[in-house]
């Protein structure tokens, strides 16, 4: 039985990467979570001051794009890899909502996609892989063995984000955090470039009542069938 390659994608915090982690952990897999690195590169702009509320200078962000270097570093403790920009630990910060309010803007740049799309076909080169995001079924791996499509009730999502927030210590209302799940959503799926839709061959699952267990299961079938 082959590595294969397995795609999730679908809308903001439907419980894409608490699976993804599960699956990889399960099959001894990579995981890469696509959005992180979105995210790195929303968070370099914002330092930089190419980006902000009401601006978005993509011309200097574009000219800038070879000075952001993105790793991943496996963290035993906690049992999944954390997210480097320029070699400086920013797993904490990418979270905030302060960066969930411009990831979308930034990620609708082409080059942007470019050189992100690029750098994740390049880990899952060997396959063995389990990668989310947006468009990793319909653009960085269309030929990937497996292809899930994530969604639940925006009340849901904006719930299971808020409380991670929450948790974290974060200080936000669930208005914002509802709004921003909204807005990313609706950004994401109208831009140009890659826009958030489901591939054709990939499998929808609605997570907004469905178990973890549940959904665990019918997925690793799935994996079994195609390996
Ligand atoms: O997955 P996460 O919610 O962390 O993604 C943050 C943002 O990054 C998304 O709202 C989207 O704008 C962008 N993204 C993307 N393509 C991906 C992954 C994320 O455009 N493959």
């Amino acid at each position: 039985t082959g590595k294969i390659i397995i795609a999730i994608d679908g809308f903001s915090s439907t419980g894409k990467s608490t699976i993804a982690k599960q699956l990889a952990k399960e099959l001894n897999y990579i995981y890469v979570d696509t959005g992180a690195m979105y995210r790195a590169v929303t968070l370099y702009a914002m330092k930089n001051n190419y980006v902000s509320a009401n601006h978005l200078d993509s011309e200097q962000l574009i000219d800038n794009l070879n000075n952001i270097k993105l790793s991943f570093l496996f963290n035993a403790e906690l049992g999944f890899a954390e997210m480097f920009l320029n070699d400086t630990n920013v797993e904490r910060e990418i979270r905030t909502i302060e960066v969930s309010k411009l990831v979308s803007k930034v990620s609708a740049i082409s080059e942007v996609r470019k050189k992100l799309v690029q750098e994740q076909q390049n880990m899952g080169k060997d396959k063995g892989i389990v990668m989310d995001g947006r468009d990793i079924g319909t653009v960085v791996f269309p030929n990937a063995e497996l292809k899930l499509f994530m969604t639940a009730s925006a009340d849901k999502r904006a719930t299971r984000r808020y409380k991670e927030l929450l948790d974290r210590g974060d200080k936000v209302n669930y208005e914002e955090v509802l709004f921003n799940v909204q807005e990313r959503d609706r950004i994401d799926s109208t831009r140009k470039d890659s826009p958030l839709t489901k591939a054709d061959d990939a499998i929808e699952f609605d997570n907004s009542d469905m178990g973890l267990n549940e959904q665990f299961e019918r997925i690793m079938s799935l994996v079994n069938d195609r390996k």
